[in-house]
């Protein structure tokens, strides 16, 4: 059984407009009314439409997200958007760290950290990211490319602090590529990641962290995915987009939860 409650992003990257930000988030919301749902939901609009999804999801269990954040608190950093400004809006967690502003923005690890940093002091949660491209899984090093993110990213946070962070594990040659991680793939990783925020923070911090997969997670595959022992939900890009398949695999984390029950 998972100890953890499950958890199940929807990032939405840079798609979608006002409107249909709006009509996503209210099918979700709706379900949200209709059903409890036994993992803990996330939407991660872009930024401009943060209000208008919180003004969706108000009254219901699913949480707002932002998809990155500044690592400064204020000032000249034009176009940039501090951790306080997201609390503002109702925003309560934020993702840190993906693979498309560490490859494609060239944020590296040090950037990471301070985001983190700036996340957690601001008293949001944080989904850290981390994942090896195809030629360190080709070479065998994937898990040194996702122990030496973590490392980094969580060097001067303390143990206290650890709990506001939950992991996204998340391949970079499997984002967006239709290329899933398989169960046997994924689940050594994660179980990796675990071990070493054991040696790190101890094992009730190992326990109570939560490590989501993300990487072309669909309804079709998600089931297997949450099965494995060290998986304990998901963060879905492209599948997230669509509220009945972002349902489906919601529906089928929750199903793996009661069947594994004691
Ligand atoms: P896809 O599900 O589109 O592969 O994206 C995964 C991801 O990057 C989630 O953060």
């Amino acid at each position: 059984m998972h100890a953890r409650v499950a958890a199940v992003g929807g990032n939405w990257k840079m798609n979608l407009d006002l409107a249909a930000c709006r009509t996503l988030a209210g099918s979700i919301a709706s379900a949200a009314r209709a059903e409890t749902f036994g993992c803990e939901i996330t939407l991660f609009p872009p930024y401009p439409y943060l209000p208008a999804v919180e003004s969706q999801l108000r009254g219901t269990s699913v949480r707002l997200g932002a998809q990155d954040l500044c690592e400064r608190p204020n000032g000249a950093m034009t176009g940039e958007v501090s951790a306080a400004m997201l609390v503002d809006v109702g925003v309560t967690t934020v993702i840190v760290g993906h693979s498309e502003r560490r490859h494609i923005r060239g944020e590296h690890d040090a950037l990471v950290a301070a985001k983190l940093d700036a996340a957690l002091s601001a008293g949001l949660q944080a989904v850290l990211c981390v994942g090896e491209r195809l030629e360190d899984r080709e070479a065998g090093r994937t898990l040194d490319v996702v122990l030496a993110q973590i490392d980094a990213a969580t060097a001067s946070i303390t143990a206290g602090r650890f709990s506001g962070i939950t992991l996204a594990y998340e391949p970079v040659w499997a984002i967006g590529t239709g290329l899933t991680a398989s169960p046997e793939d994924a689940q050594p990783v994660h179980a990796a990641l675990r071990a070493w925020t054991r040696d790190r923070f101890g094992a009730l911090a190992a326990e109570a962290l939560r490590i989501e997969y993300g990487g072309s997670v669909k309804a079709s595959l998600s089931a297997d995915l949450i099965a494995q022992p060290d998986i304990d939900g998901f963060l879905v890009g492209g599948a997230s987009l669509s509220a009945d398949e972002f349902l489906r695999i919601v529906r089928s984390v929750e199903q793996s939860s009661l069947s594994t029950a004691p």
